[in-house]
């Protein structure tokens, strides 16, 4: 197993430092623009390796040959969220990044499974997808881990319970029309309106919807990237164990959930060849509303793209 990852930033190293931690790869490559970051970072990381006793080698580059042979590819590579700016002001900053990134990914590892993480989230994974020419089992956004992570801690630190009783999925877009769905969040089996007053599941859904920004609000000089990476290395965790593990990742869609021609979260199996089924749920008229609006603003940002 040989991961590839794009961006040498917050995210891109943390991820790295994560997938070498659990040795999930035998080789990781880890690449950036700006000579000797990547160099500098992927050598503490594999001197941390030592620490951990993992025999997962990891080496730093600016250039893409070394990233040959991959099976699997993350693209963190961009500029943040800096305070004030929406993930979509990263539009005209990152497109180019991405669509040549996706390039270099495909000709040097043409059977790769690429995870899209730069925003914004659902456009780009659309750019990646459509630039590859990849199957689309194999070009996969990483957005839903992340924002299903944060619904769920915010209601852990509600109810002061285990993380591991509570059950949610949070699907469309990766911005603040993302739909948390209440009716499949349980707390150990028990539907969280049976825990909770409306009006408090409305303001964890509303925290859940903003919780990418209050974190640059705090950090003022980037975004988010420690829950970020290990979402990424969930989706990892999925592919190079074969787990099947339903999780909700943003997938191009074909007419799935009424949408196609467009990149959005859905509930989707993760395993060896990447997303391997997209799994139908039936939404309430409710749900399909804030679904469909959620698509509306992706469909957007699409045609910026385009
Ligand atoms: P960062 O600024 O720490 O790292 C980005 C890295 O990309 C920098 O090291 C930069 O030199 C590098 N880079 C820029 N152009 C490049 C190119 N052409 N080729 C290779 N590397 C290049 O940013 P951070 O915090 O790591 O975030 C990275 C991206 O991920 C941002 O777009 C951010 O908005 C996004 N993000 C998405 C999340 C999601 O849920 N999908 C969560 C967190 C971040
Ligand atoms: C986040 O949600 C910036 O998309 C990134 O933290």
């Amino acid at each position: 197993m040989k991961i590839t990852i794009v961006g040498a930033g917050n995210v891109g190293a943390t991820a790295a430092q994560i997938i070498v931690d659990r040795a999930l790869a035998n080789d990781v490559v880890l690449l950036d623009v700006v000579e000797g970051v990547p160099q500098g970072k992927a050598l503490d990381i594999y001197q941390s390796a030592a620490i951990q006793t993992s025999d997962t080698k990891i080496h730093g580059t600016n250039t893409y040959e070394p990233t040959a042979n991959s099976d699997i590819a993350v693209i963190t590579a961009g500029s943040p969220r800096k305070p004030g700016m929406s993930r979509d002001d990263l539009i005209a900053i990152n497109a180019d990044i991405i669509i040549t990134a996706t390039k270099e990914i495909v000709k040097y590892s043409p059977n790769c499974i690429i995870i899209v993480v730069s925003n914004p989230l659902d456009a780009m994974t659309y750019a990646a997808f459509v630039n590859s020419h990849f199957p689309r089992n194999r070009v996969i956004g990483m957005s839903g881990v992340l924002d299903t992570a944060r619904f769920k801690t915010f209601i852990c630190m509600e109810l002061n319970v285990s993380i591991e009783n509570i059950n949610a999925l949070v699907l469309g877009g990766h911005g603040d029309s993302m739909v948390p769905l209440v009716r499949y969040t349980t707390v150990s089996g028990v539907p969280i309106t049976d825990l909770l007053p409306k009006s408090r599941v409305d303001a964890l859904i509303d925290r859940t919807r903003h919780g990418g920004a209050e974190i640059v609000k705090h950090l003022k000089t980037g975004s988010a990237y420690y829950a970020p990476a290990a979402s990424i290395v969930q989706m990892i965790d999925s592919i190079v164990n074969n787990r099947h593990r339903i999780m909700a990742c943003c997938v191009y869609l074909q007419g799935e959930y009424g949408h196609s021609d467009i990149c959005l979260g859905v509930p989707v199996k993760i395993g060896a060849q990447g997303m391997e089924e997209i799994v139908p749920i039936k939404l309430t008229e409710d749900e399909r509303a804030a679904f469909d609006k959620s698509a509306d603003d992706v469909r957007s940002m699409i045609k910026k793209l385009q």
